[in-house]
Order: C-alpha cells, then structure tokens, then sequence
C-alpha cells in the first residue's frame, strides 16, 4: 500500500473504498519538534486502542469524528478528511506552555476551559495564533471549533476522570470529509494529553518530554482501566 501521509508517529494508507484511509500508529515517540525519539514496543497498538475507545465515546455522545472502525493491532480505519493545519488545544488547568510562557500558577483551573489555537507547521514551531490572524489567514469557523473542542473535553474529561485522571489540557485537529462535513480527526491518545493520576502522577507523554518515566506502563494502565468501564 503506498502511504498518503507519512507523520512523525503514524503513516496514512489510502484504503480500498476511495473515501477512506486506514492510520497506523508506530512503536514511536517523539518530542521537542522531533529532537528527542524513541521507539517503545506496544505503543503503536496501545495508542490505536486509547484512541478507538476515545473516538467510539465521543460518536454516541453525538460528536462527529473521521473514526469508523478498529482495523486490527495498531490500525484504526477512518473517514479520509483534508486536515485543517490548526492545532487545538483545550486547557482545563494551566501546565506546560501556558505556565512557562506568561505568569498564571501551574494547575490553576480555568473555568469555563481555555481553547486556544495554534498552527500546525513544524517548520514556524507551532506559534500560538490569535483570532484576528486566524481570520486573516481566512478561517471563519472558529466558534464552530470551539464548540466541538467543548463538546470533545465534556465526554473525554468524563471518561478520564471515571478512572481517577484528570485530564489537565489535550491537543484536537480537525478535518473536512469528501462532502464538506467538519469532523474530529487525528488521534486522541495520552500522546497528546497531559492526564494526571492521584498524587499528582503524570500518565501522560510528559514521562517521555521529562525522562521521568516509562509511558508504556502509564499508557497500558489507561487502555486497561478504560477498557474495563467501557465494556461495562
Ligand atoms: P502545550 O502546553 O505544550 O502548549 O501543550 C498543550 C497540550 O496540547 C498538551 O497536552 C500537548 C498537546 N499538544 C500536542 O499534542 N501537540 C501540539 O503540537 C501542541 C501545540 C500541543
């Protein structure tokens, strides 16, 4: 199969039926725009897993995602979307860029959420973008994002916190369907989450950014709980 898009952690296929693609998630990790890697085995099918529960969720909570189906260990078979090359961030409490980069304490709640856009272009290092460049660049749905990106951290934070994780903050993209319909796409994975557990236990890609853990175990341990209050 000749791959559509090749990311940093997942390769894209175009799939038989021309309107689909199926995603796979590598035993790979990075951080620091690329400068930092490493190769955990199980991740690939860890992370397909997180990500097939996430997507299933936020379908029967309603939500529109390019998710169809789980297509075997570490391949998730989608919708195939154009991706809209901005980065959505929902923050529930302040950690990681918003703390080093303006004078609001670590894990002060933002109530309601903080959504924030920032561009996808590994090149520019992802700035922050504000709504006036935002509409200047030409996007004029940001209130539609920004409803989605609400509707998504309700049903996700729910399902986090039902097995005792705060979810502090978490990146969505979108994507445009063959008939113009905006959806949920990429992935939904603690690779781009930051989850926190009792005692303040980082369960989240932030072990791999720090070198303060191994994300195997923390990532095993969320499909594992998650697993057990789905099939409920
Ligand atoms: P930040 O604190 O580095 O701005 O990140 C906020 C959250 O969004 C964090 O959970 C990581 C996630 N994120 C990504 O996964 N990819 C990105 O490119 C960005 C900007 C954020």
């Amino acid at each position: 199969m000749e791959p559509i898009v090749e990311g940093k952690v997942k390769t894209v296929y175009q799939g038989v039926d021309p309107e689909q693609v199926l995603i796979h998630y590598h035993d790979k990790v990075t951080a620091g725009n690329g400068e930092k890697e490493d190769y955990p085995e199980g991740k690939g099918k860890i992370n397909n897993e997180i990500s097939c529960i996430i997507f299933k969720e936020l379908e029967k909570a309603g939500i529109k995602t390019h998710f169809i189906q789980y297509a075997g260990p570490a391949l998730m078979r989608c919708k195939k979307v154009d991706i809209i090359p901005i980065e959505v961030v929902v923050r529930n409490y302040a950690d990681g860029s918003i703390v080093r980069q303006t004078t609001i304490p670590k894990y002060t709640k933002f109530n309601p959420p903080l959504i924030e856009f920032y561009l996808k272009d590994d090149d520019k290092n992802d700035p922050l973008l504000t709504e006036d460049r935002l509409h200047i660049m030409g996007y004029r749905q940001l209130h539609q994002y920004k409803q989605y990106a609400r509707e998504v951290n309700v049903v996700v934070s729910g399902l986090f916190e039902k097995i005792g994780i705060a979810l502090i903050d978490f990146k969505i993209e979108f994507g445009v369907t063959a008939d113009g319909l905006v959806v949920v796409a990429d992935e939904i994975s603690p690779d781009g989450c930051r989850l926190l557990a009792e005692g303040d236990k980082s369960m989240d890609k932030d072990l791999f950014r720090k070198g303060e853990g191994d994300i195997i175990t923390a990532y095993s341990s969320i499909l594992k709980s998650l697993q057990e209050i789905v099939n409920i």
